[in-house]
């Protein structure tokens, strides 16, 4: 995996057919998904519940891109080597699962994965400030986690400009989960974020046997940061 600030789409398969991740994911790649967001949630954490590392290491073979694994459980570091060995690329854990954040992300990279560390609204950034040789991204969210389809908190503009401004050349990603759409995507790209997480705007309208609405969404998040 190597590292660029072009603006990447990473459809969250929380919107698509449990029944059916395997073609789900094939179908959005071929559409042109950048990355795949996997959110693992554990119903302690969040007010929800998905799935964990078996479902993981199933779905590995059918990703060609990047695999993006959201844990939204605490505690985290009981589970890193096992999602690590589940085939994650990029490996996230919240600043608000435990107090040792800092040895949590070096037990992801150690465990060979990209470490990530996720920011829930409320949470502001001078938290991460002593943390920035640690990560390789950063994921802004801009709903509580738990849920997709939810609307977008606008606070979360402002927080991503002044996180770009903390990164400055360090190689970090800042990554956008929730309530991205075209109309909410270019805000936050203007504001320093290269990777947008969209579910629902992804997955709206197509379906396995339907997937061209997957590319024409895309497209439509594309259009929109560009323009
Ligand atoms: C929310 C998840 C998101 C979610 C985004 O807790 O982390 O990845 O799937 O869904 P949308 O794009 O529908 O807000
Ligand atoms: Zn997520």
């Amino acid at each position: 995996m190597s590292f660029d600030r072009t603006v990447k789409i990473a459809p969250s398969i929380l919107s698509a057919d449990f029944a059916n991740f395997g073609q789900e994911i094939e179908a959005v790649e071929a559409q042109g998904a950048d990355w795949i967001h996997v959110d693992v949630m554990d119903g302690h954490f969040v007010p929800n519940l998905t799935f964990g590392p078996p479902m993981c290491a199933a779905i590995r073979k059918h990703i060609s891109t990047v695999m993006d694994v959201h844990l939204m459980i605490a505690p985290v570091d009981p589970y890193i080597e096992a999602f690590a060995e589940a085939g994650a690329d990029v490996l996230t854990a919240h600043l608000e699962a435990g107090a040792h954040t800092h040895r949590t992300l070096q037990a992801i990279r150690g465990a060979g994965c990209k470490a990530g560390l996720a920011l829930n609204p409320a949470t502001g950034i001078e938290e991460v400030e002593y943390l920035l040789d640690m990560v390789d991204l950063i994921c802004v969210m801009t709903v509580n986690p738990g849920f997709g389809g939810q609307k977008f908190i606008h606070s979360q503009v402002q927080k991503v400009r002044r996180l770009r401004e903390m990164i400055g050349d360090r190689p970090i990603h800042i990554e956008i989960d929730g309530g991205i759409t075209p109309e909410t995507a270019p805000l936050m790209t203007e504001a320093g974020a290269d990777v947008l997480v969209a579910g629902s705007a992804v997955f709206k309208g197509g379906s396995v046997s339907d997937p061209a609405p997957y590319g024409e969404n895309m497209r439509a998040i594309r259009a929109a940061v560009a323009g």
